[in-house]
């Protein structure tokens, strides 16, 4: 078998990311109530090892993988880039082929997308991208795991995106050719998705609206999703700021939503910026859900990666 790595959603395919939501959703079950750290009665990853590689900083990534990791029965070590050699210009070839030597699986969150495709050029191991400035296909396997749970279906869901259309919003876009649902996007001129993103999910049968009218894409929403202004690596420039003010996710846009619509944010969040307190902290978001989902939903990609699924 070909070394499987997880650089976006299409790596999988339709298919496997429905089994790996599947999996996800039979995983968690078994495990209600467990200690988090106790590996999973078929502790399928036993011995196997996961390098992190960080570029940029990360909680849930970081965690998530790691927990996921103990609960599939195998381990996981980190590596920034300040305390590694790849802080100090080794390459990313020579990292790959170490790293190949040395442990089961590499995932990697840095700037440039380039980086990660380099890395599985030259590695033998799965590699997983845990986040680049293009994409975050990790974040997405939680997003819909969490949106199935709260009983909304994919296949004709209506998810409205709000703000910057940044690499969070890529991968769902992706998702959104795969699975066939809808998904409005409110931004600010300028601040658009990639249109390859946009195209990707158009040609998978997706409808896909870009507005500047955030009420518009609110109406009628069965998902209400947002993300921070300001990603890493962005400078926080004053009239980026001012022209999302209007995208704020707040009471009076989310109930235009559905009276059950549900409210996402990957994390780490600004309130009071892209979302306000009343929204965050209130009975339609999900976000410690969604949160929580990453290390199931990690679990899935890893088995996957490793061929399990
Ligand atoms: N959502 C997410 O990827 O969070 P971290 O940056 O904390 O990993
Ligand atoms: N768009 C954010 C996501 C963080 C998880 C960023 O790239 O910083």
């Amino acid at each position: 078998m070909a070394v499987r790595h997880f650089l976006d959603l299409c790596d999988a395919g339709a298919d496997a990311l429905a089994a790996m939501i599947d999996d996800a959703q039979r995983r968690k079950a078994a495990r209600a109530d467990w200690p988090r750290g106790r590996a999973d009665a078929d502790a399928p990853l036993a011995g196997h090892v996961l390098a992190m590689v960080f570029e940029k900083n990360s909680t849930r990534t970081r965690v998530s993988f790691d927990i996921a990791m103990r609960q599939l029965g195998g381990s996981a070590l980190v590596l920034d880039s300040a305390s590694s050699q790849l802080g100090r210009g080794e390459s990313i070839a020579d990292t790959a082929r170490v790293l190949s030597r040395m442990c089961d699986a590499i995932m990697l969150r840095t700037d440039d997308h380039a980086k990660a495709e380099e890395m599985a050029r030259h590695a033998s191991v799965p590699v997983i991208n845990g986040l680049t400035d293009r994409s975050h296909p990790c974040q997405t396997v939680a997003d819909l795991l969490t949106v199935i749970e709260h009983g909304k279906p994919l296949p004709g869901l209506e998810l409205a995106w709000f703000g910057d259309g940044n690499n969070v919003l890529h991968s769902l876009l992706e998702a959104a050719g795969l699975f066939r649902f809808n998904v409005r996007v409110a931004t600010p001129p300028g601040y658009e998705p990639e249109s390859e993103f946009v195209e990707l999910a158009r040609a998978g049968g997706a409808q896909v609206l870009l507005t500047g009218d955030a009420a518009a894409a609110a109406d009628g929403a069965d998902v209400v999703v947002t993300d921070t202004w300001v990603s890493m690596g962005q400078d926080h420039a004053a009239e980026k700021l001012a022209a999302m003010a209007p995208f704020q996710v707040n009471e009076a846009l989310m109930a235009r939503a559905k009276d059950d619509a549900r409210f996402l944010h990957c994390l780490p969040a600004h309130v009071g910026d892209e979302v306000s307190e009343g929204v965050f902290e209130g009975p339609q978001s999900v976000v410690f859900d969604e949160a929580e989902n990453r290390i199931h939903a990690q679990k899935s990609v890893l088995l996957w990666c490793f061929g399990r699924l």
